[in-house]
């Protein structure tokens, strides 16, 4: 009787922990985000790596795809919507090259997340992750100006300007800003440009991708700084700074004070070795763990955490964004931080 007893006892706990097993099973079904990314850069795979890394930890599934043109990740946004993920985070090729593409997602209900890169002309984006875009570039022209000691009449010195890829709106965003802080200096004659190419269309690097920079460094410095020197040049992030480093190198010129974006690994190196002056640095955990706060809201239904509702007018609506803080490296603090 006693041993019928136990085994009664022991069969219904095991028949409850089954039950448990599928109730959980029932409840707690997997949900999965698809990121699409580019492949144009390296700070993108860290992103990459970092978001998948985090949200598998909170217990998504996690579709990571990577593209090298615009017409590419179109199809891979249009793929992953067929397979109706709960969230799809995007990092644009071309801020506006998902307008069609999304109105399926919209239709769907399939959130839809911008990360870093706003997208634009499409009310089917819900949210933006990014870094503070326009503090980045105040800071790249506050940093030259200080470097240069120029509100305190440094100079004249002269300059040249790269800007990242026009499809991209925080390329735009980047330059505006710069600019702006150092607008008053060409014209007092302070920073003078050689090449008179001052303009976004006639200095941005397109698709952010450095091996266009080199054709344009290379015949800048042929040009305009055989006899000259090159004091300063603004670089719109770390892997268009290492080109341009590297032919200024091989000219056998000084290094001029540049700036980056990004905080790459080789960025940090080049400043420990001082080649490169200072860097604005991305932390990708800082904005990959932002984001799978936002995802987690938008997939259980909730307010994400927000910062910033003003903006981002992406043409159709203010899209509503979380903006990180983004760090200056430079040599008094490349060495007590570690690159990411
Ligand atoms: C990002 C930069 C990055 C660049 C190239 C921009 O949108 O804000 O951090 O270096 O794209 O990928």
């Amino acid at each position: 009787m006693k041993y019928a007893k136990i085994f009664c006892l022991t069969l219904l706990l095991i028949f409850s922990a089954v039950l448990s097993g599928c109730g959980s099973g029932a409840t707690q079904e997997t949900k999965t985000v698809a990121v699409c990314f580019p492949n144009t850069t390296s700070s993108w795979q860290r992103n990459g790596d970092s978001l998948k890394k985090l949200l598998e930890d909170e217990g998504f599934t996690v579709d990571v795809q990577f593209s090298a043109t615009v017409e590419e990740q179109q199809q891979q946004v249009k793929s992953v919507i067929t397979k109706n993920p709960n969230c799809i985070v995007i990092g644009a090729i071309d801020s506006e090259a998902f307008v069609d593409v999304l109105q399926d997602a919209q239709k769907k209900n399939i959130p839809v997340i911008a990360f870093d890169r706003i997208l634009l002309n499409t009310d089917a984006v819900s949210y933006y992750a990014s870094f503070d875009n326009g503090a980045i570039g105040d800071g790249m022209g506050e940093y030259i100006e200080a470097a240069l000691n120029l509100k305190n009449g440094g100079g004249p010195y002269n300059i040249e300007l790269f800007a990242g890829g026009p499809s991209d709106k925080n390329a735009h965003i980047f330059f505006a800003n710069t600019m702006k802080i150092l607008e008053p200096y060409f014209r007092n004659g302070q920073l003078v440009c050689r090449s008179g190419q001052n303009t976004f269309e006639q200095v941005a690097v397109a698709d952010w991708n450095s091996a266009n920079a080199r054709p344009r460094i290379q015949e800048l410095l042929n040009r305009y700084y055989t006899s000259e020197t090159l004091n300063v040049v603004l670089s719109p992030n770390d892997d268009i700074a290492g080109v341009i480093l590297d032919e200024i190198e091989k000219a056998g010129k000084s290094y001029p004070v540049i700036s980056g974006l990004d905080g790459d690994p080789a960025a940090f190196q080049r400043i420990k070795e001082g080649k490169q002056t200072f860097t604005i640095a991305k932390d990708p955990d800082v904005l990959t763990a932002k984001c799978v706060r936002m995802i987690k809201a938008v997939v259980e239904g909730t307010q994400p955490d927000i910062n910033d509702v003003t903006n981002y007018d992406n043409g159709v609506k203010i899209v509503p964004a979380y903006l990180c803080t983004p760090m200056i490296i430079d040599q008094t603090n490349v060495n007590s931080l570690a690159a990411k």
